[in-house]
């Protein structure tokens, strides 16, 4: 019998759909496996779901006899060395789609948290400070009829762009290529990276972590942004060179960011901590119950394809 592995602790429905036609093993503890234990895990087992946390560079790559497929759960794989993975065809699925909604959610949930204060205001209250209605008490920022910048309209930037519909906003977008179809149905219209920032008063960021966009936003495109623009970031955090962005936080040159993915998670860098105008949330980005587990079901159907000699739905490359 076939042998599965999953590295991390995703929901049961996964083990429950494998374990029909395989012997499987899984991670219930989540703890982080090392290098060495990545490596003998994939000389273990025939396939693998693999953890975005779980770093695949080409030296554990190319110490992988066995395993024949790698089962990321999530979209984003920048945990994988792609270039390994192309040049030696590897089979490395992701869970794309299913999670779209979730996370544009997620976004827009940290735009309005930062936007109007929720937690500052949230924190007052338990704390007793509030001592009646007071007209000057926690004042934020609209969200209606302002400009939304979207720096990757991909599958969850268009999603973040549709469900703004309501609040009547200028859409503009920076993408790798233009879309056409996009700007027709969202009236959008597209900018050059350094125009967005300079225009938009929202900024949402949904690009892939990759070569090209690591470190997309430093110092110098923080600088172009209003001084009263909002920052959410729900992709990876290295997109953003975190200790400019905490320089621009700390200065109050932008109106404030809501981040769900950091630089070196799951350290958090301790300046960030003690900003008010920064709401923080842990990678939680696809965390809802449905979406988890469609993940987790997409995950499993890849590794069961590719254990049966079908082609998975979801090969990255
Ligand atoms: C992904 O799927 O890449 C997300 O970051 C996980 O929530």
């Amino acid at each position: 019998m076939k042998k599965v592995y999953i590295t991390s602790n995703i929901p049961d429905v996964a083990d429950e759909l494998l374990r029909e036609k395989f012997e499987v093993d899984k991670n219930v503890d989540n703890k982080k496996l090392t290098k060495k234990e990545l490596i003998e895990i994939g000389n273990t087992y025939d396939g693998l779901i693999t953890a975005l946390t779980d770093k695949f560079d080409a030296d554990v790559l190319s110490q992988i006899k066995r395993a024949k497929i790698f089962a990321n759960y999530a979209v984003g794989y920048n945990n994988f060395d792609i270039d390994y993975v192309k040049e030696n065809n590897l089979i490395v699925t992701n869970t794309p789609e299913v999670l779209s909604d979730t996370t544009a959610e997620t976004a827009i949930s940290l735009l309005f948290a930062v936007s109007r204060r929720i937690v500052e205001a949230d924190n007052y209250v338990r704390k007793g400070k509030w001592n009646g209605f007071s007209p000057k008490l926690l004042l934020g920022k609209d969200i209606h009829s302002k400009t939304l910048g979207i720096i990757g309209a991909g599958r969850i930037g268009k999603r973040f762009a549709e469900k703004m519909r309501g609040f009547h906003m200028q859409v503009i977008y920076h993408n790798h290529d233009r879309d056409l179809s996009f700007e027709k149905s969202f009236n959008a219209l597209y900018k050059p990276l350094e125009d967005l920032l300079k225009e938009s008063d929202i900024v949402s960021i949904h690009v892939p972590l990759t070569k090209e966009t690591k470190h997309m936003i430093t110092k110098k495109e923080l600088a172009l942004m209003k001084s009263d623009a909002i920052l959410i970031n729900t992709s990876r955090g290295a997109v953003i060179k975190e200790e400019d962005l905490i320089n621009v936080l700390k200065s109050k040159s932008i109106y404030g960011a809501g981040l769900d993915v950091f630089e070196n998670e799951p350290e958090i860098n301790k300046e960030l901590v003690i900003l008010d105008n920064v709401v923080l949330t842990p990678h939680i980005g696809s965390a809802s119950i449905e979406t988890r587990e469609e993940m987790a079901i997409m995950a499993a159907k890849n590794v069961l394809n590719v254990l049966s000699g079908r082609r998975p739905n979801n090969k990255v490359y």
